[in-house]
């Protein structure tokens, strides 16, 4: 019972309309507005099969190059993304007060958070780290192809490493993937460039290192906006109009001699460039690498070489980001230490992915639908099925009666590769009939063996399909 004095209940959050205001219509009627909040997605089990298939693929390649997963929490305090360089991430945060009036965010990105818990194990930990992670990020972003208001992130990061070796194992995990994936050189392909350019020409112009962070987040605007819509924030920001210009050439560099004409052979950021190709030689990935120093990133913290990959016909945002950040520790009141990494986005490539057909079909994996034949068989249905599970098999255990058509189509539906029917018949001798749905042979085992009998069975089929294969 309510107390008189309690405050009036809150409507239901799944009465709420998809921009948070209350719905009246829906209200009235009482009725539940179907879809997810704008900008996300539910996953019904044929997509969480398509995402488990992606991360599947993200996780073997990271573990394949010697990484360890890791995982924070989608909230974190407002204040580890408050950065002044007015970076869009900064500009969409989720953010609210909590009931005990803290500032807090859905996590934006994963960089900060890996910050902060390298920063509190700093002491404790073997470099370098490599770690991974598949965090579900929240941004407030203006909705566009390939851009949503969650999305996943494979992130993989070294911390420890100053030398761009780290670079380059990076990105050799980056073109694996695609290539795991069916994408080739011709489909994708990864811009390299280093802020360290920027910084040479800045330097020698006689710019502030502390107007480095917003100049570039300012220059990787320039690939969305004329020169003139940030024309007055450089101003601001009290770059001269020869300073801009400067700029401007230089990142118009498409190649190595583009940018030796540019700033000099002698260029520190360029022999680290240069660097990153050769070892991309060694690795066997230079096909996919294409340096551009237009690409600055959007992100204040990078301070050195900086990736981005893109699909080559050009009609999809950024695939993947990601760049060296040595002073993002320095930035958390930490002692700095060197990192690099990248962030990689579910949404960019599962459209690449389907536009090229090169998503599979994934059935359900199942190996068995238990099937019992008629009411009070039950009992050996459940023998059954659990003599399967025993083994680790996959069974579907049919729960409520049916005819035995719609069975098999349930069976086939499912894509399980055999059908157990319990019928009166065998049960009498404790057996069950077994029918293989690829052969239609069928055959009756006893329920004591047919957990052995069925992984000899699928074991048997796997080797020959694997025997036939080119
Ligand atoms: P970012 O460039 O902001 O970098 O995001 C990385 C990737 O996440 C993008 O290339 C894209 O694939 C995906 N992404 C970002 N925003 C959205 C969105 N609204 N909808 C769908 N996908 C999106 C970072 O986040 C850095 N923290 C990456 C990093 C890790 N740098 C070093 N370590």
């Amino acid at each position: 019972m309510r107390a008189s004095h309690s405050p009036p209940l809150p409507t239901h959050p799944l009465t709420q309309n998809r921009d948070g205001k209350k719905d009246s219509s829906s209200q009235q009627q009482g009725k539940l507005d179907l879809q997810p909040p704008r900008g996300t997605r539910d996953f019904y089990p044929e997509e969480m099969r398509v995402r488990n298939w992606l991360f599947g693929h993200w996780r073997q390649v990271a573990r394949e190059h010697g990484f360890e997963e890791y995982d924070a929490p989608v909230l974190e305090s407002e204040a580890l993304y408050v950065r002044k360089a007015g970076e869009e991430v900064t500009e969409q945060l989720y953010n609210f007060e909590d009931k005990g009036g803290r500032r807090m965010a859905l996590r934006p990105e994963m960089t900060p958070s890996l910050a902060r818990m390298v920063m509190a194990k700093r002491n404790g930990l073997v470099l370098p780290v490599k770690w991974f992670s598949l965090p579900q990020c929240w941004r407030y972003e203006r909705m566009t192809r390939g851009r949503r208001r969650e999305h996943f992130q494979w992130n993989m990061d070294v911390w420890g490493v100053p030398g761009v070796e780290a670079e380059a194992e990076l990105l050799a995990a980056i073109t694996t993937f695609f290539a795991r994936v069916g994408l080739t050189a011709q489909d994708v392909g990864v811009k390299v460039n280093s802020r360290g350019v920027l910084m040479e020409v800045l330097a020698a112009l006689g710019v502030p290192e502390e107007k480095f962070a917003a100049t570039c987040v300012l220059v990787d605007k320039l690939e969305k906006v004329p020169l003139s819509a940030i024309q007055d924030d450089l101003t601001a920001l009290g770059l001269e109009e020869a300073v801009v210009l400067r700029l401007l050439e230089v990142i118009q560099s498409k190649d190595v001699e583009g940018l030796e004409k540019a700033i000099g052979k002698d260029s520190a950021a360029l022999g680290q460039l240069r660097q990153v190709f050769d070892y991309a030689k060694a690795y066997g990935f230079e096909e996919w690498l294409v340096l551009d120093a237009s690409v600055v990133r959007g992100l204040a913290y990078y301070t050195g070489v900086v990736f981005e990959a893109f699909d080559r016909q050009g009609e999809l945002r950024a695939i993947c980001g990601g760049g060296r950040y040595d002073k993002l520790l320095e930035a958390f009141g930490g002692e700095a230490l060197p990192a690099v990494g990248f962030g990689f986005g579910d949404a960019v490539i599962m459209e690449l992915l389907e536009s090229k057909k090169l998503v599979p079909a994934l059935p359900l994996g199942l190996d068995a639908l238990v099937f019992a034949m008629e009411a009070g068989l039950q009992t050996t249905a459940i023998a059954a099925a659990t003599s399967l599970r025993g083994a680790g098999l996959a069974v579907d255990l049919q729960l409520e009666a049916r005819k035995t058509k719609w069975a098999f189509k349930h069976a086939d539906r499912l894509g399980a590769a055999y059908v157990v029917l319990v019928g009166a018949g065998e049960v009498a001798e404790g057996k069950v009939q077994v029918k293989h749905m690829a052969t239609g042979q069928q055959e009756a085992v006893a329920v004591v063996d047919l957990g052995t009998w069925m992984s000899a069975a699928s074991a048997a089929s796997a080797a020959a399909a694997t025997a036939v294969q080119p």
